[in-house]
C-alpha cells in the first residue's frame, strides 16, 4: 500500500525497470502484459521518463495487451490499440514487430483460431515475465466478467453492464460502448510469473477488499489472483480503505 497512486506507480515501473536492464545485460528479451485505462497512466509515464532520462532501453522488450473492444477497427478513437500507441509505445523504443495487442477488427470466423493463437504467440515467447492489471468495479481483471472460469483462456466475450456503463463517458454515451471485446482469459494471466495489480481511488476499495480477502470465486475473477504465487495489489490509501 502506498500513500499516493503516483509512488504505487514508481514502484511497479522500479520493478519493470529492474528486470528489463537484467534481461538487456544478458542479451535476452522482457515479456511484459500490459493493460490500458487509466489506472496504469501513471506507470507509463514513469516508464517513459525512465526510458527518455535514465536510457531504459525497450528494443529487447515484447508486450501483450490483455484486451480489445469487438469489433474494434485500430484506427478508431477509442481502440486500445490507438490508445496504447499514443500513451506509451510511440513514445518508448519498443520495436513495433514485438507489440501484441487482440485484433479487434478480425472477422467474425477468425475469432477463435485467433485467440488460441495469441494464447500460443505467448507461450512462443516463454510466458509473460511481469503482467500489470487493473480491476474493474465488477472484479474483472482484462474482460474476465463475472462468471469467467478460472481455466479461461483468450477469447471472445460479452461486457457487463457496469463495465459498459464505466466506459460510456469515453464514448459519448453507454449506447456507443461495445458489446463485446477480446480478452485474455484467467488462465492466460495467471501463468505470468509476476503480476502486479493496481487500484487507486475510494471507487475501488470495495472490490478490491472482496477479491482480497473473500473466498476465490468466478464472481470475481481478479480473486482468483490469491491463488498465484507472486501476485502483488498495489494500492493507494483509497483503494485499501476497507482492508482489514
Ligand atoms: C484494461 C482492462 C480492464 C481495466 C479495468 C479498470 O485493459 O483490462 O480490466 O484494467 O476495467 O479500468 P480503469 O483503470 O480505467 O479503472
Amino acid at each position: 500500500k502506498f500513500l499516493t497512486a503516483a509512488a504505487a506507480a514508481r514502484h511497479v515501473a522500479k520493478e519493470i525497470d529492474k528486470l528489463i536492464r537484467a534481461r538487456n545485460a544478458a542479451g535476452k528479451h522482457t515479456v511484459l502484459g500490459l493493460a490500458t485505462g487509466s489506472t496504469p497512466v501513471s506507470l507509463y509515464r514513469e516508464l517513459i521518463r525512465l526510458h527518455r532520462e535514465e536510457g531504459l532501453d525497450f528494443s529487447r522488450v515484447v508486450t501483450f495487451n490483455l484486451d480489445e473492444y469487438y469489433p474494434m477497427p485500430k484506427e478508431s478513437q477509442h481502440s486500445y490499440f490507438r490508445w496504447m500507441h499514443e500513451t506509451l509505445f510511440s513514445h518508448i523504443n519498443v520495436k513495433w514487430e514485438n507489440i501484441h495487442i487482440p485484433d479487434g477488427a478480425l472477422k467474425p470466423d477468425e475469432v477463435d483460431a485467433a485467440c488460441e493463437e495469441y494464447d500460443e504467440k505467448i507461450r512462443s515467447f516463454g510466458g509473460i515475465d511481469i503482467q500489470v492489471l487493473g480491476i474493474g468495479r465488477t472484479g474483472h481483471i482484462a474482460f474476465n466478467e463475472p462468471g469467467s472460469p478460472q481455466n479461461s483462456r483468450t477469447r471472445l466475450v460479452t461486457l457487463d453492464s457496469i463495465t459498459r456503463r464505466d466506459a460510456a463517458d469515453g464514448f459519448s454515451g453507454e449506447k456507443n460502448v461495445p458489446h463485446h471485446a477480446l480478452t485474455m482469459g484467467v488462465a492466460s494471466i495467471l501463468e505470468a510469473r509476476r503480476i502486479f495489480l493496481m487500484a487507486f481511488g475510494e471507487h475501488k476499495a470495495s472490490i478490491v477488499y472482496k477479491a482480497v480477502e473473500q473466498a476465490p470465486t468466478e464472481a470475481i475473477s481478479a480473486s482468483f489472483l490469491q491463488e498465484h504465487r507472486d501476485a502483488t495489489f498495489v494500492l493507494d490509501e483509497a483503494a485499501a480503505a476497507e482492508l482489514t
